[in-house]
């Protein structure tokens, strides 16, 4: 009974998509992982999407859907259009710049969780390192990668305990990968161990939701620390360039 309802829902749902799809102009595809978020590994074939369209073609630029995005995005163009939610990151930049901590410090807190906010949950320190790695130094897409593992490990010496919201969002039985294990040893010892160590200090959760944050406050310390490229950031062509150009354009068929 339960099974029969819940599936008559996905069907509905997907019904009402391919619906919405008929409605656009061009044919919107959805990556596989769209769909492995989904419980499904599978994806539909060019031809099957051509039949069930007729007359229309592949999407191949930005989705119509989506918030437009300037001709030569920045930074902040893809936190105003691209990002689901920005208030922890500024909330966390915004303890560090109170804090006196360096830009560099400051930076690091407003990007440490960009990939969660924008991109792919699983790793995100890892994807959130990589997409900033080739605009802003290497003190800061180091610490951003370390973060998600030192989350794990307390550190005393700056009053940093086990965090209790990962005892209620994990139990109180997990422990982290093998991975996560090694890399928080190695990062130990790294000379920019504070640097991410102060994302976890400043990484807070339990906030004042009168407290006031605003992108504004960060504007001066991005255009400092953040090498904007001329092209627009995903339309030049450094290493990571595609993860944001993906971001512009996540329904692009190739
Ligand atoms: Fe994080
Ligand atoms: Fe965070």
């Amino acid at each position: 009974m339960h099974a029969h309802a819940s599936a008559t829902l996905s069907e509905r749902a997907d019904a009402l998509e391919e619906q919405m799809m008929h409605e656009l102009e061009r044919i919107v595809t959805k990556s596989v992982l769209f769909g492995l978020a989904d419980g499904k590994v599978e994806m539909e074939s060019g031809p099957s999407l051509m039949a069930k369209n007729p007359g229309k073609y592949m999407l191949m630029g930005e989705d119509p859907r989506l918030p437009k995005m300037p001709e030569k995005p920045t930074l902040i163009d893809y936190f105003k259009c691209r990002f689901a939610s920005t208030s922890h990151l500024l909330q966390s930049a915004t303890h560090a710049l109170k804090g006196g901590h360096s830009e560099k410090v400051v930076l690091a807190c407003l990007l440490h969780d960009i990939a969660v906010v924008s991109f792919i949950r699983c790793d995100h320190g890892y994807w959130g390192a990589q997409m900033i790695e080739p605009y802003v130094d290497e003190e800061v897409s180091w610490a951003v990668r370390a973060h998600q593992a030192l989350r794990f490990f307390p550190d005393e010496s700056v009053g940093y305990d086990y965090p209790e919201m990962y005892v209620k969002y994990f139990g109180p039985d997990y422990r982290p990968e093998p991975y996560i294990v090694a890399e928080y040893e190695r990062a130990r010892n790294h000379r920019h161990y504070m640097t991410a160590r102060l994302i976890t200090v400043n990484d807070i959760y339990s906030f004042d939701p009168n407290a006031k944050v605003n992108l504004d406050d960060f504007v001066d310390i991005i255009g400092r620390n953040f090498k904007q490229p001329k092209e627009g950031l995903g339309l030049d062509s450094s290493p990571s360039a595609h993860m944001w150009r993906t971001m512009l354009w996540p329904t692009r068929f190739l």
